[in-house]
């Protein structure tokens, strides 16, 4: 599997966020149109660049000859590409796509300041409550559970319709990257920090997920010659 992280705060997101527009076909563009807020749109629009980055790179074809789409209930996929799973996320500074042939993925960011404003009740189970307050609260770790629940809930494509305290983790070990499963869905799960105080989670339904994200920048994929930054210089 490929796990693509991208900075939002990189120089060059905003021009490459209008060069991925442009070659959207018209439904994806309409779904990214029906966001309200402009940096919503362009952490979309950078979510999708990063899916077909790594679809491109999992099948050994230029990105731009990629199309992703969305089924009914939210869960993108790669067109004409029924082998690849993928899963989008993004949050605040962070836009992150996982793509893997051959399993189900699922992947979610959020900062760690956002989940800590979140009672307890609104997605931790009771056995999991007693296991994060067995040792001093740690709000790195209390955010972990959340987007591991949410990755879960991605990979199955339920979304919050799963219900996110009914999806019980158990995180082994006490250092990031956290390994972690869940009876809810077959598949192995990490847990990771990302700098500036987020967290991140994959799952992956066969075969070892990755530790970490591969960062990505518009200035590496002008040297990656893909295409965009012909597009962008017409
Ligand atoms: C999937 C979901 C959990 C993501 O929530 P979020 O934290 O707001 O957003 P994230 O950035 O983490 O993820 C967004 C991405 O998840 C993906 N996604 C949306 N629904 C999905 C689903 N059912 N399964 C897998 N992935 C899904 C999309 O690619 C989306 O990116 P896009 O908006 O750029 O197209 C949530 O949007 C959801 O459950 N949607 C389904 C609708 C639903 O169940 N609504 C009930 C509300 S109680």
């Amino acid at each position: 599997m490929l796990l693509l992280a991208h900075d939002l705060r990189s120089p060059g997101t905003e021009e490459l966020a209008r060069t991925v527009f442009e070659v959207l076909v018209p439904t994806e563009r309409e779904r990214i149109l029906r966001k309200r807020l402009a940096a919503d749109r362009t952490r979309s629009l950078i979510g999708r660049w990063l899916a077909r980055r790594a679809a491109a790179s999992i099948v050994g074809t230029p990105w731009t000859t990629l199309r992703t789409g969305q089924h009914p209930g939210g869960q993108p996929y790669v067109v004409g590409r029924p082998q690849l799973s993928l899963s989008i996320a993004h949050s605040g500074r962070y836009a992150l796509a996982a793509v893997a042939l051959g399993a189900r993925v699922g992947v979610d960011t959020e900062q760690v300041a956002r989940v800590a404003r979140l009672p307890d009740d609104a997605f931790l189970g009771p056995g999991e409550r007693a296991a994060l307050y067995a040792v001093p609260r740690d709000a790195e770790r209390r955010a972990a559970m959340w987007v591991l629940k949410e990755a879960a809930a991605k990979l199955t494509g339920q979304g919050l319709r799963a219900g996110l305290r009914n999806i019980g983790f158990e995180c082994r070990g006490a250092h990031f990257p956290l390994a972690a499963r869940t009876p809810y869905a077959a598949a192995e799960f990490r847990a990771f920090r990302l700098p500036g105080g987020y967290v991140a989670a994959v799952g992956l339904s066969a075969g070892k997920p990755p530790r970490e994200p591969v960062f990505v920048t518009p200035v590496r994929e002008t040297a990656l010659k893909t295409g965009w930054t012909d597009r962008l210089h017409e």
